[in-house]
C-alpha cells in the first residue's frame, strides 16, 4: 500500500465518522421534537411543582421583545415568578416590560433595575442581583430575544428532574436555538439558514453522543444550589464538596461565554450531566447584514478557539465543502470514481438530512415559498464556512454588544485597548462604549 492509498483509506474513514454524526443528530431530532407531548406538571397543584424563577436580562428594544417576553407570562405552569432586569433605568425595553405586568396581574413579576458590577461581563452583571434575590432554587435564564413555547417550562424541570432511577443527574437543562427572521436582511437569512440545519443538526448530535458539554445560553435551567458550589476551574471537586475561592454566578462574570462555561463547570466539576427537552428556543433574529453575520461567526469561533482548542481546528473539516473534496478524492483515489458523481451525490445527502432537520425542529417542512431563498442562504452559509474560519482564527478581539473585549485564556476576557484598527473604526457600532469607561 502506498501513502496515498493510505492517505485516501483515512479520508473515507473521516468522511464516514463526520457523516455518522451528522445522521446521529438528523435521527436524535426526529425522535425528539416531533411529538412534543404535554406534561403533567402544567397542570399539578402550585406546592406539588418545584418553583421555578425566571430571569430574564434585558437590553435595549430587541426585535418582537413584546412577544419574547409575553411567552414567558404565558407558560403553563403553576409555581413560577419572573425577574426583569435592565442595568439602566432609562433602558428602552422597562416600558415594554411594565406593560406586560399591567397585562398579567395573576403572575408573578418583578423588575430589577441597576447593575452590580462583578466582572467584564455585562450580561453577568446584569443578572446577578435578579439571582441573588430569586425566590426559588430553580433558575430559568433566558434572553430577551427569545421566545418559547407555552409547555417549555413545565416539559423543562421534567427533563430536568429526571427519571426517578437515572444513572446520571441532571445538572443543567438547555434548549436547541431555533432562528426565525423577521427582516428580509441577506445576513438574517443566512444566520437563519445556519441555525436551523449544520447547527442544530451538530449541537443535537453532541448533545446525545454526551461526550462534552456543549450548551449555547439562549436558554438555559439549571439549579442556583449547584452554581453555588462551582467556581468556573472546571477541576472536578468531591460528592458534595464546594470548590473554593468565589463561587456562583459572581465567578462567571470574568468570562465572555459565561453560559457555556457555567455549562462546563456543572458537568466537569459537579460530574453532572445535561438534558435537552423536547422544545426549541426560537431566536428571533433581527436586521442582520452580511458583516454583522461574518463578525458573529468570528466571534464565536475566536471563544471557542480559546476554550476548546483541537475542537475548533477540526471544525472546517467538518464543513459539508471540505468534506465533499476530502471524500471525492478518496474515492477517486481507491475506486477511481469520479469527483462530480461523489461530489453531487455528498452534497444531495447532505441537503436532505439538513432539511429533514428543519422539519423535526420547526414541526413542519420547508414551506415551498420559501424554498429558493433558504437554500441559496444555505449555499452562501457553507461556502462562507471556511473564509470566516480563516479570518477568525488569526485574531482574538471580538466586539460584542457594542463593547471591544481581547480574549485571554481559557475563555477570559479583557476590555480590549484603544487602539483601533481602521477596518474596525468602520464596524464601530452607533451604541458603542468610550474605552473610559473602563473596570
Ligand atoms: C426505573 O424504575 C421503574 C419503577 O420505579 C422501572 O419500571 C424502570 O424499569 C426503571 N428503569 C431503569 C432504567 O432502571
Ligand atoms: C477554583 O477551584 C480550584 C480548585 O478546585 C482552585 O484551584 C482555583 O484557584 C479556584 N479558582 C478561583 C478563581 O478561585
Ligand atoms: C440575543 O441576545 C443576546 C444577549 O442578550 C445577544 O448576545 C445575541 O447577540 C442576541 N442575538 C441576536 C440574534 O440578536
Ligand atoms: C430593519 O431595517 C429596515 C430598513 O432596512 C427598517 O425598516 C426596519 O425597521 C429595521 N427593523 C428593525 C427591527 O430594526
Amino acid at each position: 500500500m502506498t501513502a496515498t492509498v493510505l492517505a485516501a483509506c483515512a479520508g473515507l474513514i473521516f468522511c464516514g465518522g463526520i457523516w455518522a454524526v451528522g445522521i446521529l443528530g438528523c435521527t436524535a431530532a426526529r425522535k425528539r421534537y416531533r411529538l412534543r407531548p404535554r406534561s403533567p406538571l402544567a397542570t399539578a397543584a402550585p406546592t406539588s411543582a418545584p418553583g421555578v424563577s425566571i430571569l430574564r436580562p434585558l437590553k435595549g428594544l430587541d426585535t418582537n421583545l413584546y412577544e419574547n417576553l409575553e411567552s414567558t407570562f404565558a407558560q403553563e405552569y403553576p409555581n413560577f415568578e419572573i425577574l426583569l432586569s435592565a442595568a439602566d433605568e432609562n433602558d428602552q425595553a422597562l416600558p415594554v416590560a411594565r406593560e406586560l405586568i399591567a397585562k398579567y396581574p395573576q403572575v408573578n413579576c418583578r423588575i430589577l433595575v441597576g447593575e452590580e458590577v462583578v466582572g467584564v461581563n455585562p450580561k453577568v452583571n446584569n443578572l446577578i442581583r435578579s439571582y441573588r434575590e430569586a425566590a426559588h432554587d430553580i433558575l430559568w435564564v433566558i434572553d430577551s430575544n427569545v421566545t418559547v413555547h407555552s409547555g417549555t417550562l413545565a416539559r423543562s424541570v421534567d427533563a430536568l428532574v429526571g427519571p426517578p432511577n437515572a444513572t446520571k443527574r441532571i445538572a443543567l437543562v438547555h434548549h436547541v436555538p431555533f432562528a426565525v427572521v423577521t427582516e428580509n436582511k441577506i445576513g438574517s437569512r443566512i444566520e437563519e439558514a445556519f441555525l436551523n440545519t449544520n447547527h442544530a443538526k451538530m449541537y443535537i448530535a453532541i448533545n446525545t453522543a454526551a461526550v462534552d458539554s456543549c450548551v449555547m445560553g439562549k436558554s438555559n435551567l439549571y439549579r442556583r444550589s449547584d452554581l453555588e458550589r462551582v467556581n468556573g476551574s472546571l477541576k472536578p471537586i468531591p460528592p458534595n464538596g464546594v470548590q473554593p475561592g468565589p463561587c456562583g454566578l459572581q465567578a462567571f462574570g470574568r468570562f465572555l461565554a459565561e453560559d457555556n462555561m457555567i455549562a462546563g463547570a456543572l458537568w466537569h466539576e459537579l460530574g453532572d450531566r445535561h438534558d435537552l427537552s423536547c422544545d426549541v428556543a426560537r431566536n428571533i433574529v433581527g436586521n442582520m447584514s452580511l458583516s454583522d453575520y461574518i463578525l458573529r461567526r468570528a466571534r464565536w469561533i475566536r471563544v471557542r478557539k480559546h476554550m476548546v482548542l483541537a475542537p475548533t481546528l477540526v471544525e472546517p473539516f467538518t464543513e459539508s465543502v471540505v468534506l465533499s473534496l476530502i471524500l471525492s478524492w478518496s474515492l477517486k483515489t481507491l475506486f477511481g470514481i469520479s469527483p462530480w458523481i461523489s461530489i453531487v451525490a455528498h452534497f444531495a445527502a447532505w441537503i436532505y438530512v439538513d432539511l429533514d432537520v428543519y422539519a423535526s425542529l420547526a414541526g413542519h417542512p420547508l414551506p415551498a415559498e420559501q424554498r429558493w431563498s433558504f437554500m441559496a442562504a444555505w449555499a452562501a452559509r457553507e461556502l462562507l464556512a471556511l473564509p470566516i474560519f480563516l479570518f477568525a482564527i488569526f485574531g482574538s478581539e471580538v466586539i460584542w454588544r457594542g463593547r471591544r473585549y481581547t480574549i485571554l485564556r481559557n475563555g477570559e476576557v479583557a476590555r480590549a485597548e484603544q487602539s483601533r484598527s481602521w477596518f474596525q473604526r468602520l464596524r464601530q457600532p452607533k451604541n458603542y462604549d468610550p474605552i473610559n469607561t473602563e473596570l
